[in-house]
């Protein structure tokens, strides 16, 4: 046999090699593609929303306002947060008694605020305060009786994708001169309708580089006691609205609380929309900031407003005024929610007075502890964690 047929002979084998082995380098480096293209289209390519999943929730902190004498409080909310995989910052409440007058910037003739009023609003000075002097990017700040769903960061995920689609601007393709899937965003008058836009249906936006929650929001206002939807009328917010529906979260109609608003009209979640929807829009009329985050530019802006610039009344009402553009503000804030809010005050067992350090009388005793909107409330399920059980509570079972 000459050396030439044998090289013949040879060299198939091994072209069949290269050529077997090329193929698998291509097939596999076009299913990892594949694979990293479908996550990132169900993400809406926002590579920053797995982080929601992380000890701080997606923020860069966790506060928790604790007055030191509440040491019953700091107690459930360490285990509350243990159960949850939750890192938290203390920031001592403040009694009010410790708050001189001239440390607020009153207006000439304005009556100086009761003490209990003082102290809410320096420990919330004092958290956004430690935000701006270490320039976290973001931070939630939340109260000490919080109680929220054990599904937290998968509701929070949604939560950011519906944040995104109102304020991220879109990705702009050929022939499109949209900037945002809201046309009422930022400028709300231009537009005289809402927008809804339905999860998971959601237009590509242009993803976020500091937050997974959006680089253009100022509050996420996550625990209120009520809010108000902006309606076609509304002149003085977008009206964009992202709607879930068959959120398995939210309870069902007959047991969803959404009594406490500052309107006093009827709330158009439990009217007008079907069973466990939730909304995520921009914050309107909110009641009570129990649990609210803000990102860098949120917490400047809040501090010179209300540290800085005019005091006006209890905390809560100041902020609104940020985020409903009131006339004594210098600024409209940026500031997204969700209905039902995904934090809620946890009434606990015992005397109805431990839900206050300013209540006077005794109150009623309650014998099991409660919050309204939170189905697989953390609270309530602290004994089955503790005991290792695996089963939880619901405290809003369909019916
Ligand atoms: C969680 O994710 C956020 C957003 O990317 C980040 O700023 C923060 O540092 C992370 N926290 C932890 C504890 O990893
Ligand atoms: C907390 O972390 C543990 C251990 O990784 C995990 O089993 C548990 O499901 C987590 N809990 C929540 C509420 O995320």
């Amino acid at each position: 046999m000459s050396t030439r047929r044998r090289h013949i002979r040879v060299l198939p084998p091994v072209f069949l090699l290269l050529a077997l082995l090329t193929l698998f380098v291509k097939l596999r480096s076009q299913g990892e593609y594949l694979r990293s293209r479908r996550t990132q289209v169900e993400y809406n390519e926002n590579v920053l929303l797995d982080d929601i999943n992380n000890a701080t929730l997606g923020f860069e902190k966790i506060f928790v306002i604790n007055l030191p004498i509440r040491t019953d409080r700091k107690d459930a909310m360490t285990l509350a947060a243990s159960f949850s995989n939750l890192t938290l910052n203390w920031i001592d409440g403040v009694s009010g008694s410790t708050v001189p007058e001239r440390t607020l910037p009153l207006e000439e003739y304005k009556t100086p605020p009761g003490e209990s009023e003082r102290g809410s609003w320096r420990a919330h000075m004092n958290a956004l305060q430690a935000i701006t002097e270490n320039g976290h990017a973001s931070a939630l700040i939340m109260e000490d009786d919080q109680d929220w769903d054990l599904r937290l960061r998968e509701q929070l995920q949604t939560f950011a994708l519906g944040v995104t689609t109102l304020v991220q601007p879109l990705r702009i393709s050929r022939g499109k001169t949209q900037t945002y899937a809201d046309p009422s965003f930022p400028e709300p008058d231009a537009v005289n309708k809402i927008t809804t836009i339905t999860h998971p249906n959601l237009p590509t936006t242009i993803p976020p580089s500091i937050s997974p929650y959006g680089d253009n929001w100022d509050i996420l206002w996550l625990g209120h006691c009520g809010m108000a939807i902006p309606e076609r009328a509304t002149t003085t917010h977008s009206k964009g609205i992202v709607i879930l529906h068959s959120d398995s979260t939210v309870p069902g109609r007959r047991d969803l609380t959404t009594d406490l608003k500052s309107d006093g009209g009827p709330n158009l979640l439990r009217i007008a929309y079907p069973e466990h929807t939730r909304l995520i829009h921009h914050a309107y009329r909110p009641v009570c900031s129990t649990a609210y985050a803000v990102s860098q530019r949120g917490a400047r802006k809040i501090l010179y407003e209300l540290g800085v610039r005019k005091y006006t009344s209890q905390f809560d009402n100041q902020l609104r005024e940020l985020c409903d553009g009131e006339k004594m503000r210098e600024t409209r804030l940026v500031c997204l929610t969700s209905q039902p809010s995904y934090f809620s005050h946890w009434r606990a067992r015992g005397r109805e007075e431990k839900d206050s350090d300013i209540a006077e009388t005794k109150g009623e005793w309650r014998d099991k502890g409660e919050s309204v909107n939170i189905r697989w409330s953390v609270r309530q399920n602290l004994g089955r964690f503790v005991r290792g059980e695996g089963e939880w509570e619901d405290q809003y079972p369909d019916r």
